[in-house]
């Protein structure tokens, strides 16, 4: 995950973010209930009004594609709109870049708007009479650029975003993948650093769908951009998000990274939830990594080494340098051999290649097949080729049966 590491300021923070929808008296009694803990449902009952958001707490880090996921009425939106203060809350805070938007007067909100965050909605409108390209300068319109430099910026993001030959096109000629993309180049041209994207990619066929995450990643992580994404399909959520909230009932249930989530659900309702994810795609060779027992340096012993693969019951050792680079893997036979005729350390003429390596982002679903067919374990090994661990099968099984593995 990026940010937080670095310990970089939270580009948005929230504190104990609430939202009643009602008029002025009802709205009050329902706050008075929801602190005396009355359900969402029981609000409503009683005063008419609806507890939308409730006492939501988190923090997005720069960069980070930070995902709140929900099922319909959940307060998605409602939390989103809040967050660049479309609807004032009615209690709690929101900052952006540590200031306080209840702070900010109107022209500071607008400018907040046009430079800081942009927003991608699920149904946004595209004008009509005016082209592709026009449509992707809009926010830019409002602002007041140059002319010149309202097309170049426009004409890049339709670049971004793979339409830079349809700029002359009307949006009564696309597609509805294509429409979400101008859409998305729209909030590009804005050239904000933070975007609320609610739901962009709903309304969109699975295909296309998957083609518009697939671009959203990489564009994230070539512009770097903090963005908020909403979404009410926990794949999706799982497969964008450095870290994802889960939102019930206007509730914060769970907020952490889909790994952290699928291996200790918060509670049975994220937990009956999260059942029918593939877990193959969310969990990476890093999730499933295991120390390795079995490394074996050049200079010892073939003896020692082969006492310890007895006792692990192995046939295989990975042999590393100095730098724990892999320069191969010693067999038991060889060991035994060696031992015999008394040999005080392993000869690398002795080492082969049977073993397989995988970077540790790689999902399961790519290692799966490569399991098991070497003496020794898959090894994740980083992009300098060292040894970050192995991969046991019977962790990668563990972790699929979602039986917890750590604790
Ligand atoms: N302007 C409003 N006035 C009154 N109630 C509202 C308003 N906006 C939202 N609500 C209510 O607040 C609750 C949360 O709505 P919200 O739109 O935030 O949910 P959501 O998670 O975005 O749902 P969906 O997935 O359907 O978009 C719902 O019960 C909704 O009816
Ligand atoms: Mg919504």
């Amino acid at each position: 995950m990026a940010g937080g590491l670095n310990g970089a300021e939270p580009v948005i923070r929230c504190r104990d973010l609430t939202k009643v929808f009602g008029s002025g008296s009802a709205a009050g009694r329902a706050l008075d209930m929801a602190r005396e803990g009355a359900s969402r449902g029981e609000i409503q009952q009683r005063t008419g009004a609806t507890l939308a958001v409730r006492d939501v707490s988190f923090a997005v880090e720069p960069g980070e594609l930070f995902v709140v996921m929900g099922l319909s009425g959940s307060g998605k939106s409602t939390l989103v709109r809040l967050l660049n203060r479309l609807i004032e809350p009615s209690g709690g805070s929101v900052e952006i870049d540590g200031r306080e938007l209840r702070g900010l007067s109107d022209a500071q909100l607008r400018q907040l708007r046009n430079r800081r965050i942009s927003m991608v909605f699920q149904h946004f409108a595209l004008l009509p009479h005016r082209t592709v390209l026009q449509n992707a300068a809009y926010g830019l319109q409002i602002r007041g650029t140059s002319e010149g430099e309202k097309r170049e910026r426009a004409q890049w993001a339709l670049d971004q975003v793979g339409l830079g030959d349809r700029g002359d096109a009307y949006p009564g000629q696309l597609s509805g993948g294509m429409k979400q993309r101008v859409g998305l180049a729209r909030a590009l041209a804005s050239d904000t650093d933070v975007m609320l994207m609610d739901e962009p990619f709903s309304a969109l066929d699975p295909l296309i769908r998957r083609d518009m995450q697939a671009l959203l990643i990489r564009l994230q992580k070539e512009l770097s951009k903090t963005i908020v994404f909403i979404t009410h399909d926990l794949n999706e959520a799982m497969r964008l998000g450095d870290r994802i909230l889960l939102l019930k009932d206007g509730r914060l249930v769970q907020l952490g990274t889909g790994p952290e989530i699928l291996a200790a659900p918060a509670d049975d309702y994220v937990a009956d939830f999260v059942s029918d994810v593939d877990r193959t795609r969310v969990l990476t060779a890093e999730d499933v990594l295991r120390e390795p027992r079995l490394v074996a340096r050049l200079e010892e012993r073939p003896a020692d080494v082969l006492r310890r693969l007895g006792a692990a019951e192995a046939t295989g050792a990975y042999v590393v340098d100095d730098d724990r680079r892999i320069l191969g893997v010693v067999h038991d036979e060889w060991l035994g051999q060696a031992a015999a005729s008394g040999r005080e350390r392993i000869d690398p003429g002795a080492l082969d290649d049977g073993f397989a390596t995988t970077g540790p982002d790689r999902p399961l679903i790519e290692i799966l097949g490569r399991l098991g067919r070497h003496a020794v374990p898959l090894a994740v090994v980083d992009d300098r080729g060292r040894l970050l661990g192995v991969v046991p099968r019977a962790a990668v099984l563990a972790s699929l049966a979602a039986v917890p593995t750590r604790s």
